[in-house]
């Protein structure tokens, strides 16, 4: 699995950089197509991290949580950020690497998978998903029947209206290969039993709070929390910094971000909904 390794390192300083964002659209859609308050939800966060999304559930006092990741590092964040001594939510943490969910069938009310899908696939080639498809079986099993499924990803298209993927679309494409399309993943939530509820564009930058700081690209500590820059090599970053250094002491960069920004109509990711149905 890519990124292991790299996850145990990056959950010191992962939220430095990350929030739930969105969450708040999470919760709503969960409420709204399960017809639950989340107060009376079992919830599993799927590849968890640190665990900013079911901290962000917990303060509404669902029935229960899990968290799990493959990442001891990432996992150990997220219990020292959850852990309380209250009786509810029951909270549970557990290895686990995906596409395996080590949980019995019909287990949850809602299952979200959050900036997960880039890191599932060993071989990306832009076309088929392997790894996904399986997750999201797996997903549909531990549901319970009226259960729901959120996704929040970036898809191949979001990273056409990035401004600073639209320095090296090359690159890019290496790291878009990685990402089911929006099609992509409707026919995969279909064929995995899914009937899609809803699919939105967040049309600002909602997770990347410094989107706008133009000269991020030459910071390493600006790249660190966006795993884009990895599909770069060492030898492609320092190109990229000799290149944007120039254009910003040309005045050429803002007029580089005006015409490669189109987030506002591509979104920068999706928040996807799909539901288990009663048989
Ligand atoms: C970008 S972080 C997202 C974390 C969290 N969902 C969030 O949005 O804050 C990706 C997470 O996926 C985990 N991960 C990557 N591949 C995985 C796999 N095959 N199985 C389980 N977790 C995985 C990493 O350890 C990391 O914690």
């Amino acid at each position: 699995m890519s990124h292991l390794l790299d996850y145990n390192e990056v959950s010191k300083s992962y939220d430095s950089g990350r929030t739930a964002s969105d969450a708040h659209l999470l919760k709503s859609m969960m409420e709204n197509f399960t017809g639950k308050n989340v107060q009376d939800m079992d919830i599993i966060d799927i590849a968890c991290g640190t665990g900013n999304y079911a901290d962000y559930f917990k303060q509404f006092k669902p029935q229960s949580l899990t968290l799990i990741d493959a990442s001891e590092g990432m996992l150990d964040e997220a219990k020292a950020k959850l852990m309380s001594p209250l009786k509810k939510p029951r909270l549970s943490f557990k290895k686990a690497i995906l596409p395996e969910i080590p949980y019995e069938d019909n287990s949850f009310d809602v299952g979200m998978i959050n900036m997960v899908l880039h890191h599932l696939e060993d071989h990306p080639d832009g076309k088929s998903f392997p790894t996904v498809i399986k997750t999201l079986k797996e997903v549909y099993r531990v549901l319970k029947p009226g259960g729901v499924l959120t996704i929040l990803t970036e898809t191949p298209e979001n990273l056409d209206g990035n401004w600073f993927a639209n320095l090296y679309p090359q690159i890019t494409k290496r790291y878009q290969e990685k990402l089911p399309t929006h099609k992509q993943l409707k026919e995969m939530l279909a064929e995995s039993g899914f009937s899609l509820k809803s699919a939105l564009k967040t049309l600002w930058p909602s997770y990347l709070p410094d989107y706008e700081h133009l000269e991020g690209p030459l910071e390493e500590s600006w790249r660190n929390v966006n795993s884009y820059w990895t599909v770069y090599t060492e030898a492609e970053i320092q190109e990229m910094i000799k290149n944007v250094t120039q254009m910003k002491n040309n005045g050429s960069l803002q007029g580089f971000y005006k015409m490669h920004d189109n987030i506002h109509t591509l979104g920068t990711y999706e928040i996807f909904a799909a539901k288990k149905e009663l048989k």
